[in-house]
């Protein structure tokens, strides 16, 4: 799948967020090869906001979206964001918990109306919590 296509799905998918608080309305998705499973394609996720509890982030959702359909992490090999102001990377607590399944060449497609940043979880996190000597 061609970036474009990818950034058109990630915006497509910002439609279902639930975002009643900031109204920014957050799509993601993860690109994931067939691997041994042999079911590749994409996986959507949306920002979630909630009263009392913390929201969930679009990365956050589409990475549980993905584990619960039973895709191996490995198999992703990008994640592409839609931002519907501008183009932004990942929070720091969403690379932090990305650094948790992908490697730091892992690419990040990051659109908006304004554009798109490409560039990767060890560039936007250089030195993400391990809980190991590096
Ligand atoms: N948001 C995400 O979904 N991902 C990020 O990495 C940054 C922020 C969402 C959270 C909130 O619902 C909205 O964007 C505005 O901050
Ligand atoms: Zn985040």
């Amino acid at each position: 799948m061609i970036q474009e296509s990818l950034i058109t799905a990630a915006k497509l998918a910002s439609i279902n967020a639930y975002a009643p608080k900031s109204n920014i309305q957050v799509g993601c998705i993860l690109k994931i090869e067939p691997g041994e499973q042999g079911k590749g394609g994409i996986i959507t996720g949306v920002n979630i906001e909630t009263h009392g509890t913390d929201t969930v982030h679009a990365e956050v959702c589409a990475v549980a979206h993905a584990l619960t359909r039973g895709y191996r992490m490995h198999d992703v090999v990008s994640l592409t964001l839609w931002f519907p102001k501008y183009a932004q990377p990942p929070c720091g607590a969403c690379c932090q918990f990305l650094s948790n399944f992908f490697k730091d060449d892992f690419p990040l497609i990051c659109a908006g109306p304004d554009g798109v940043i490409e560039t990767t979880l060890g560039e936007c996190l250089p030195y993400a919590y391990k809980g190991r000597k590096r």
